[in-house]
């Protein structure tokens, strides 16, 4: 059996940012309370004239560049998002055709914020069973567009991002792979985090849009629990599976919803603080884009280094879980 690795990186956040004081002109909120309940400072948000698979096409573009790849050498596209540029055709085509590619497989992958962490384990297989070599994973939302700036408990955690990966089929000896994901889903927690309106249950009118049906809905504290939960579960499993402590974790990345979030997942299993990936003060929550651009920030700043192990683990609408243990 092969193993992957990963050869290149490349995020990208839009120029336009929306801080805390920016809200507290929109929504009764204030910046204190934002930055006390969510540790998050300011967000980025796209340009009018920026769809989704365009912050996809500028990541992609970093990621390949890292990896020493051209768009001819991918093999599959697996684009996460729940923001996709339309309903059809998937956002992985459209970048298929905007980045030059040969006529390879591409597929949009839903699982909301756990997007790109299913992403990394779709594209695993596809490498470990041999039937690709080069892999592009890509996690972008523009999620702004579904968030009703008129309610102060959503608007405020939600950012625009997108992030990419590239893996590769690893020599035989290499001992920097992907050693495992693990995924899990819990739909009976479905109506905690949704978007109701707009697909063939609630089809979009004039009065569903009067009804803001069209925007996130958002259970705030039940969310908190079991984002706790499934993370320090997939988490364990993670460990477990390949009989690794988490002191010899050199980083997580976790999903980035939420500081107090990620500060409970790390207390779970007595990991410092300072080896947490956290970049929520500057981007907010960007659904399936958190994990791979917060990893390509600490790749840029130097924090993750060739050679160390990585805890990657996201939660989501769904409610979907994820974990995926890098040696980088
Ligand atoms: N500004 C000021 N006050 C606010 C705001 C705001 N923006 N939003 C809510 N409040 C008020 C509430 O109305 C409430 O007032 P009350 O006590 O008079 O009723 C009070 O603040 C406290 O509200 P809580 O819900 O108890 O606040 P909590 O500490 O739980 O924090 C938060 C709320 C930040 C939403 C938290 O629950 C959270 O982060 N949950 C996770 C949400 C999340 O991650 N969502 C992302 C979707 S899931 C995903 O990423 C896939």
């Amino acid at each position: 059996m092969f193993r992957s690795k990963v050869t290149g990186t490349g995020s990208y956040l839009p120029e336009k940012v929306l801080t805390n004081f920016d809200l507290e002109k929109l929504v009764e909120t204030n910046d204190e309370w934002i930055r006390e309940r969510t540790g998050i400072e300011r967000r980025h948000i796209a340009a009018d004239d920026q769809a989704t698979t365009d912050l996809a096409a500028i990541a992609a573009r970093k990621a390949l560049a890292a990896a020493g790849k051209t768009p001819q050498d991918i093999d599959l596209i697996i684009f996460a998002t729940v923001t996709g540029d339309q309903v059809m055709p998937s956002s992985a085509c459209v970048l298929q055709h905007k980045l030059g590619c040969r006529p390879i497989a591409a597929f949009d992958l839903s699982a909301a914020c756990s997007g790109f962490v299913y992403g990394l384990s779709v594209g695993d297989q596809f490498i470990k069973s041999g039937m690709y070599k080069t892999v592009l994973v890509i996690g972008a939302e523009i999620i702004h567009r579904f968030v009703n700036y008129k309610d102060r408990e959503t608007c405020i955690l939600f950012g625009d991002a997108a992030g990419a990966f590239i893996l590769e089929r690893a020599d035989a000896n290499d001992p920097n792979v992907i050693l495992s994901t693990h995924l899990r889903a819990e739909g009976s927690l479905g109506d905690l985090f949704l978007l109701p309106a707009g697909g063939s249950k609630i089809p979009l009118s004039q009065e569903v849009l009067d009804q803001g049906l069209h925007f996130v809905k958002m259970k705030g504290r039940e969310i908190f629990k079991n984002a706790v939960r499934t993370m320090s579960a997939v988490c364990t499993e993670a460990l477990e599976h390949n009989q690794v402590t988490s002191d010899q974790v050199s980083w997580l990345v976790p999903h980035q919803a939420n500081w107090r979030i990620m500060e409970a997942v790390a207390n779970h299993f007595d990991f410092p603080k300072e080896k947490v990936v956290s970049i929520v003060h500057e981007m907010g929550n960007t659904s399936a884009a958190t994990v791979p651009v917060a990893f390509d920030t600490a790749v840029q700043d130097g924090r993750i280094q060739r050679g160390q192990l990585i805890l990657l683990t996201a939660f989501g609408a769904g409610l979907t879980a994820g974990s995926c243990l890098i040696r980088y």
